[in-house]
């Protein structure tokens, strides 16, 4: 179990912006030595230069939906640091759409970089944790879209409702593994405050024209200006950075950030802990592997 970061190697994908980077700096302020990595060269470049002011920082350029990206960016954490502690998933797209409507190059798009991206980085990096028996941790930054459905959502909520589902798992198979050195961490933010709604600095060239027309359909338009609004008055990600951290430290598999309210926070968690089949294994034949 991880009692700190002091002196820990954390890797960070989507670190040029936003959460991510407020991640990154949580974790150097923390004592952690950093992996930052974005698609976005430049941007990368330039934190990794305001990092550099205050610890160590290796910068690797990479997009986590290509395997052979997110394979190179582990094998450089490892060359330079040999064990990686803590691995936070946390690159990731929203764009509104209609399930109908969304071209199969954007389900593509949002799939490769909010899902496959975890798949990639579980298999880049999870191996060698346990391998190396170190204290380790895998965080996840899902959203509240993964365990709920918003309309315009299709291709968002999908990935995150797969990216819940697929760490979930990983958690039940450390447990029946009996891998006991990497605890795992989903975060399920509502609203918080980054440059996600400009979905077009990372869209290919080929999807800007169907980026820019999600704005001529009014019910689509009106959810963008919600969301946009919502994001920039959301929680700051200062205060999201500390909920993680101490998540991490108490082992907590589920982080639901933005569920304020008695109610909206009771409603999370019941949607949230009755999702894992660890308290009511089934079938019941796995219970002794889940203890
Ligand atoms: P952001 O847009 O500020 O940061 C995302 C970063 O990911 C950017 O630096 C971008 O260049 C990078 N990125 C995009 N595609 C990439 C790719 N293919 N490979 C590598 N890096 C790539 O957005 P934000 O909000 O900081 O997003 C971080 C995570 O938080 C995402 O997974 C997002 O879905 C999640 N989230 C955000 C919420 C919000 O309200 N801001 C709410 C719930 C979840």
């Amino acid at each position: 179990m991880m009692r700190d970061l002091n002196g820990k190697v954390a890797v960070i994908t989507g670190a040029a912006s936003g959460i991510g980077l407020a991640l990154a700096r949580g974790a150097q302020a923390r004592g952690a030595r950093l992996v930052i990595s974005d698609i976005r060269a430049d941007a990368l470049t330039e934190a990794a230069a305001d990092l550099a002011r205050h610890g160590e920082v290796l910068a690797v350029p990479a997009d986590v939906s290509d395997w052979t990206h997110v394979s190179a960016l582990a094998d450089a954490a490892h060359d330079r640091f040999g064990a990686i502690n803590l691995l936070i998933n946390n690159a990731g797209v929203f764009a509104s759409g209609l399930t109908w409507e969304v071209s199969l190059e954007q389900y593509d798009w949002v799939i490769g970089v909010n899902q496959r991206s975890v798949i990639h980085g579980i298999k880049a990096f999870v191996p060698r944790m346990i391998a190396g028996g170190h204290d380790a941790h895998v965080v996840t930054i899902a959203s509240g879209a993964g365990i709920t459905v918003n309309p315009g959502f299709c291709t968002y909520s999908m990935t995150k409702h797969a990216v819940v589902a697929l760490t979930e798992a990983l958690y039940l198979d450390l447990l029946t593994q009996r891998v006991s050195n990497i605890g795992v961490t989903i975060v399920m933010p509502g609203v918080v405050q980054s440059n996600i709604m400009f979905p077009e600095k990372t869209g290919h060239a080929a999807l800007q024209d169907e980026l820019k027309a999600r704005q001529d359909n009014p019910v689509l338009a009106a959810l963008e200006a919600v969301m946009r609004a919502g994001v920039d008055s959301g929680l700051p990600v200062a205060d999201l950075v500390e909920q993680v951290y101490a998540a991490v430290m108490a082992r907590d598999l589920y982080v639901l950030p933005n569920f304020t309210s008695d109610v909206s926070r009771a409603q999370a968690q019941a949607i949230a802990m009755g999702r894992v089949t660890a308290t009511d294994p089934y079938p019941a034949l796995i219970a002794p592997w889940l203890q």
